[in-house]
């Protein structure tokens, strides 16, 4: 496991950036692996900024996101599938039928969860996956306590979840209680790992993912059995790291 802190959040966007460029150069139809929330979000402006202004080259790229949330429409400013293209594929050269996203809408759930596993898996696997962590240690929307052998699944969100992300929207009842999640397992498959993590809010979970015991009640603690782990975190984030 690599750990690299930056002094501020401008600073550990940018060290993701030039990495996740650093694999497209090296692998110009990498599957990356993507995540949402307001951690990621300076990331992928950098990277629009490359793309626009150094010619990164988005066109091989296949992309496959974390999670979507159960039953918000595409065009529902709340649902990720409307914050990747807003953020990030709207703005550069990928090519939409390159483009992954969990189907939150899906009649049968269950078998959105088989497709996208399969999806991933004729893809070539995921090359370099972009994770946020959550309070209570959650990767994608796997929430504690869940198994570290799922794979592609249905979750039900945890209340400090549905209450964290409920900044997003205009009342807490608003926020879906079931998400799609890739799962712990399909994530541990990624050839390489990036954790991005900012704010103080976060240092715990963050020194827990690093150095508690790997249990599925903190599922970020899973990564320390991974061969090819980076966590860029700000001075906040590291703050219990010595
Ligand atoms: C959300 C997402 C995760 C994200 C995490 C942290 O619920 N499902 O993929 O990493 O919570 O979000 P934020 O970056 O906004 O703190």
């Amino acid at each position: 496991m690599r750990i690299i802190i930056e002094d501020n959040y401008e600073a550990l966007s940018k060290k993701a950036a030039l990495m996740v460029a650093g694999q497209i150069l090296l692998k110009p139809n990498t599957v990356l692996g993507l995540a949402t929330g307001s951690t990621p979000i300076l990331m992928y402006r950098e990277l629009v900024r490359m793309h626009k202004e150094e010619d990164l080259d988005f066109s091989e790229v296949i992309t496959f996101n974390l999670d979507e949330y159960v039953g918000l429409d595409r065009n529902d400013k709340n649902s990720y599938y409307y914050y990747m293209f807003e953020n990030f594929f709207n703005h550069v050269n990928i090519k939409m039928e390159n483009i992954f996203i969990p189907n939150g809408m899906a009649d049968n759930l269950e078998e959105e969860c088989k497709r996208y596993e399969r999806l991933i898996e004729e893809k070539g696997g995921i090359d370099l996956q972009i994770l946020g962590i959550g309070k209570n240690g959650h990767i994608g929307f796997n929430e504690p306590d869940l198994k570290f052998e799922a794979t592609t699944h249905v979750v039900k969100l945890d209340d400090e979840t549905i209450k964290a992300n409920s900044r997003f929207f205009n009342r807490i009842d608003e926020v879906p209680r079931f998400a799609i999640s890739m799962g712990i397992k399909t994530i541990m498959h990624s050839r390489k790992i990036i954790l991005l993590s900012n704010g103080e809010e976060k240092a715990e979970a963050v020194y827990k993912a690093i150095y508690g015991p790997i249990v599925p009640n903190h599922p970020a603690s899973v990564l320390q059995l991974h061969p090819d782990v980076t966590f860029i975190l700000d001075r906040n984030a590291a703050k219990y790291l010595s």
